[in-house]
This record gives C-alpha cells, structure tokens and sequence, in this order.
C-alpha cells in the first residue's frame, strides 16, 4: 500500500484539490444556449481530505457548514450526491469514509463553491481509491451534485472548475479564450448569499411572463461574449470594461441584482474601474471589476470595501 496514502491509524486516506471560478460575461443567457465567458479563481480553493471508515458510515467535517441550522440535510444533499458518484466510479466495495473539506471559497456567492466541492471529492476519492478519475468523469460527479444543488443548470460551472484556463462555454462545448495581455479583476463580495437555483427559477418565471422581452435580453448578453472574444484576444481594458458594463445593465433587466450589488458597482465606477457587473447568480453574491491597471487594483479595492465589501480579492486573467 502507498504509504502517502495511509493514515497514522493505517487507514486509506485521499486528497482533492479544486478552485473556484467567475464568471465574466453571460451568467443566465447561458442557461438559455447563449455563450459565456468564465475564468478560473486559483486564489480562491479548497482541499478534500477522505479516509476510510471502519463502520462504513459517511461522516462530513467542514467550516463551510456552521452556518447550517434546519436546512442541513437537504442542503448537505449535492455533497452526498458526489461521494456516492465518485465511489460508483471508483469502487465495488462498501466504503465509509470521513470527510473533511477545507475551503477558502464563500459559500452561496457565485464563485462556483458548490461545484468546486464536488470537484475535490470526486478527485479525493480516486486519489483514496488509487482510480484517479480523469476530468470527465471528474465533471460527470460534479453534474450529479449540480443538478441538486442548482436544479436546471447549464453545466458552465462544472467546466469552469475544471479549467485552468479561461474558457467560452455554450451548450456543453467549451473553448479556451485567448486573452492578449494580463487583465486584473478586483472581485467584492456583497455579504449576502445568493441562491443561483433561486435567481435561475427567477428569471425563467420572468421569461414565462415577458418572453419576447427577456429573449431580447438573452440575446444581446450572448452577443456581447461574442463581441468581448476580439478584446480579450488584444488586451483592450476600455472596451472590456464598456461590455461589462452593459451587462450588468442587462443582468439588471433580468432583475437578478439588487440594491447592494448596484451600489458595489456604482463604488467600482467611481473608484476608476473599467467596468463592473455582478458575477454569477445574482441576488447576493460578488461583484467583478475591471482594473485599468494592475497598478490601480488595490486602490479598487479599498474603494469598495469603504461602500460595504465584506471582502475583496484580486485575480490576474490570463493565457497560461
Ligand atoms: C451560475 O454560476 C451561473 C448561471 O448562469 C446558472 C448556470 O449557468 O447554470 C446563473
């Protein structure tokens, strides 16, 4: 037996690893066939650490659930859902396990953290079970979670995740996005947590009201992901930031932001920003901005923990 992988107790012990990621342009019109645009978070990750059990008993440890009260097993529900998927494709054997989950990634903010947990047991397991899994079947675990944790869903997250790269996504198929310069991105979390299955639900109950309006809305956030490939291929921040701000414009008509996620982005405005919008969901979660420079970022970043940030990160966008 690998003795990288045996506890001090002789148990078979496993480690995943997986980031968060954003999304830049396209959140929502992506669940309807429209393209999107999403980055990976290095800075933001976790580590799943499994061993196995004598009692063949699942036990979960993390700090992501303190906050958890009456909800708690529904909610612990995509989590179970991705251990069953990654021991279906690891093992025959009965196996319990403890599972502890260390992660840096907010919870419920539009970072992907669902996913990205899902991402890391799923590797944990098949480094446990020495069947590491290869990236679809890694994706194949994370979709299975998913689609608790987020009802209908366009997979985006699952593919975002699992990118090192940043990636176009539509319908399934995903292209890598050449990006010509380093683009630095201040992200600020609002505090509130957003439900993507909420703010999902939302707009399709929007669109089942006004459908010509809202397809009209969908259309043109996938047309400006159209129109951003040209200026991520040239490094063009201005033109950049004038996109996101029209899809924050956009993400508004669809009614997923709020008065804190606009108050953010006004702040990121002001503060010198090229461009901002909410990321992800919605309702709750972070807002993205646009540095002009690498230079001005953390001055970005003070501005919008002054207007009520609860925490701010940097992320430089680029072609690996
Ligand atoms: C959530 O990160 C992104 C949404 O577009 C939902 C999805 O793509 O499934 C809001």
């Amino acid at each position: 037996m690998n003795p990288a992988r045996t506890s001090v107790h002789g148990a078979r012990t496993g480690i995943g690893r997986a980031h968060a990621k954003s999304i830049l342009l396209g959140e929502h019109a992506v669940v309807y066939g429209a393209p999107a645009i999403a980055v990976p978070l290095h800075a933001l990750d976790l580590t799943v650490r499994v061993s196995e059990r004598a009692d063949e008993q699942l036990h979960l440890r993390s700090a992501l659930f303190t906050g958890f009260a009456a909800d708690a097993p529904q909610r612990l529900h995509p989590l179970v859902t991705a251990i069953h998927a990654a021991l279906a494709l690891t093992t025959s054997a009965p196996l319990g396990l403890d599972v502890e989950i260390d992660s840096a990634i907010p919870f419920e903010r539009g970072l992907g953290s669902s996913a990205a947990v899902a991402a890391g047991i799923a590797r944990a397991i098949g480094d446990l079970t020495e069947t590491p899994l290869d990236p679809e079947a890694v994706h194949d675990v994370v979709m299975a979670a998913e689609t608790i944790a987020h009802g209908r869903s366009s997979g985006l997250d699952g593919r975002a995740v699992a990118s090192d790269v940043p990636i176009r996504f539509r319908a399934g198929e995903v292209t890598p996005v050449p990006v010509g310069a380093p683009l630095t991105f201040v992200l600020a979390d609002s505090g509130h947590e957003g439900s993507t299955a909420e703010a999902v639900g939302a707009v399709r109950e929007l669109r089942e009201t006004f459908p010509s309006r809202v397809d009209g809305v969908i259309g043109r956030l996938g047309a400006i992901v159209e129109e951003s490939l040209d200026r991520f291929a040239t490094g063009d921040v201005p033109a950049l930031g004038a996109l996101m701000d029209e899809a924050h414009g956009l993400l508004t008509e669809l009614e997923v932001s709020d008065a804190t996620l606009d108050r953010l982005v006004g702040a990121a405005r002001e503060a010198g920003a090229a461009g901002a919008k909410l990321t992800g969901g919605g309702r709750g979660g972070c807002v993205l901005a646009l540095a002009p420079d690498a230079a001005r970022a953390a001055h970005l970043e003070t501005m919008l923990r002054d207007a009520g940030a609860t925490r701010t990160w940097q992320t430089t966008v680029e072609t690996a």
